[in-house]
């Protein structure tokens, strides 16, 4: 057995990024045979649309597939900033951009061509859990921008005034934000960004959210000031995420250096995502995003609606692809069955997606529909009410994910399903709305009132309302 502790220490002490694990967990269970409704990373539940992959189609059937530059096909670079200058009045030529394997290797790109070891970097907390090891990998020292849930973790000028330090070199932030769902108005970017580099610093702006903006819309740093870089990405608003491509946006002096680093850590990105790439910025695959858009927007309408109604206040913008709420509880679910799962600390990434389901994990609330009353109190325990055909289901347990779609409501920890009929105890209890199927799985208990038991001797059996059974 090789020695574990050979591995360097940033092998041994990196942290796993949580919801990746829990992707390869749901992934494999699935592989399995299990039936699993994925909910765990960032990504918008569509395909990528139509328009991109015949691009990239065309470009594989030319033969296309070999290395393009390190900052990425030229014609690509100007389409972004192109793009900039036509969508977002943001005056940015094409010399300023760096295509780059995802938003993940800009951030890396970034961190490598502004920090020093020792130097330090402002992270918003909470924010995008992977941000911190960006700023390890270069020698840097990820200092804590501490936001308040008291005032909806908004960010601040003159918070980032007050964290700013001797040593500090850089801040990061993002808009919309991860998880805060908060979204930083131009002129408050602008402050920060002259601040940072006032002090000899550099504002970083990761706007990889910036296409799924629900108030106003969509905007950059760019179009405010030019001493921000900005990251970005495919990834969420043409979901394109795993093609991994996104791309950054610098002062042109800093390119060449960066153009070096990309040139040793990457070669190049991906040849083919980005000829798919070339065919974003054009109206139809454009339409198609906003499209999307939209119906993001109607689910997120939805849900912070019915929070509102289930007093559990949202807090942050809920912009992006996330809407935080506060009193959720913690999930977990004992069989592993990988819809839902934590780690110790509750601190988890979550995410949005899987048609018409929700979930609620650590203190986050995840969804993507939500037509039905839900509501999750106690610790740790979730009650969900729902309507059929108006009769009321009181639903409790430990963790839950209630599919509008598929009318699927499963409870798992000691649940219980209290409907018109009686009630049902099981290790994991699943009802099914459309085809009104009670099922419980593992040790399963049901009590029945008596007019039920009267209409199931009647018969039910022809019309498949009710089906109880063990596993
Ligand atoms: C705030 C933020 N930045 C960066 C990333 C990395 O995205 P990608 O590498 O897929 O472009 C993510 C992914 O969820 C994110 O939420």
């Amino acid at each position: 057995m090789p020695n574990p502790e050979i591995l360097s220490r940033l092998a041994r002490q990196t942290p796993p990024f949580h919801v990746m694990a829990l992707l390869e967990r749901a992934q494999a269970l699935q592989a399995a045979g299990r039936d699993i409704i994925h909910l765990e990373v960032g990504e918008p539940d569509f395909p990528c649309p139509e328009p991109i992959m015949a691009a990239a189609r065309r470009a594989m059937d030319r033969g296309d597939t070999r290395y393009t530059p390190a900052a990425g096909l030229p014609a690509l670079r100007e389409a972004i900033a192109r793009d900039y200058r036509e969508r977002f009045a943001a005056p940015v030529q094409a010399s300023q951009v760096v295509v780059t394997p995802g938003a993940s290797g800009a951030l890396q790109l970034v961190m490598g061509a502004l920090i020093n070891p020792g130097d330090e970097v402002l992270l918003c907390a909470p924010g995008y859990p992977c941000n911190q090891q960006f700023v390890t990998l270069v020698g840097g020292v990820p200092r804590p921008l501490p936001l308040s849930v008291d005032n909806g973790f908004a960010l601040t000028p003159a918070r980032l005034a007050q964290c700013w330090g001797e040593r500090t070199r850089a801040a990061l932030v993002a808009s919309p934000d991860n998880p805060t769902g908060n979204r930083l108005a131009g002129a408050e970017l602008k402050a920060m960004a002259e601040f940072c580099a006032g002090h000899g610093g550099t504002l970083v702006v990761d706007e990889i959210y910036q296409g799924l903006c629900y108030g106003e819309g969509a905007d950059s740093v760019l179009r405010h000031t030019a001493d921000a870089v900005v990251i970005n990405s495919f990834s969420k608003y043409f979901g394109m995420t795993g093609w991994r491509l996104g791309w950054l946006v610098a002062p042109a002096a800093w390119v060449p250096a960066i153009e070096r680093l990309a040139q040793n850590w990457f070669l190049a990105p991906a040849t083919v995502a980005q000829y798919g790439a070339l065919a974003a910025f054009d109206d139809e695959a454009l339409a198609i995003a906003e499209q999307r858009r939209r119906l993001l927007e109607r689910r997120r309408t939805r849900l912070v609606e019915a929070l509102a109604g289930l007093n559990l206040p949202v807090v942050g913008g809920a912009e992006g692809l996330r809407v935080l709420a506060q009193n959720v509880v913690i999930g977990i679910d004992p069989e592993g069955a990988g819809l839902v799962s934590l780690d110790a600390s509750g601190d988890l990434d979550v995410s949005t997606t899987g048609e018409n389901a929700m979930r609620y994990v650590g203190d986050r609330l995840v969804y993507s529909t939500a037509d039905e009353t839900m509501r999750l109190t106690g610790k740790p325990s979730v009650e969900i009410r729902t309507r059929l055909e108006g009769a009321e289901v009181v639903a409790l347990g430990q963790a839950a994910i209630y599919n509008l779609g598929t009318g699927l409501l499963r409870l798992t920890g000691d649940p219980v399903l209290k409907i018109a009929e009686g009630e049902l105890r099981g290790r994991e209890v699943v009802f099914d709305q459309q085809t009104k199927r009670l099922k419980a799985t593992g040790r399963w208990k049901m009590t029945l009132n008596p007019k039920t038991i009267a209409k199931m001797r009647e018969g039910t059996k022809k019309q498949g309302e009710m089906k109880t059974g063990t596993r």
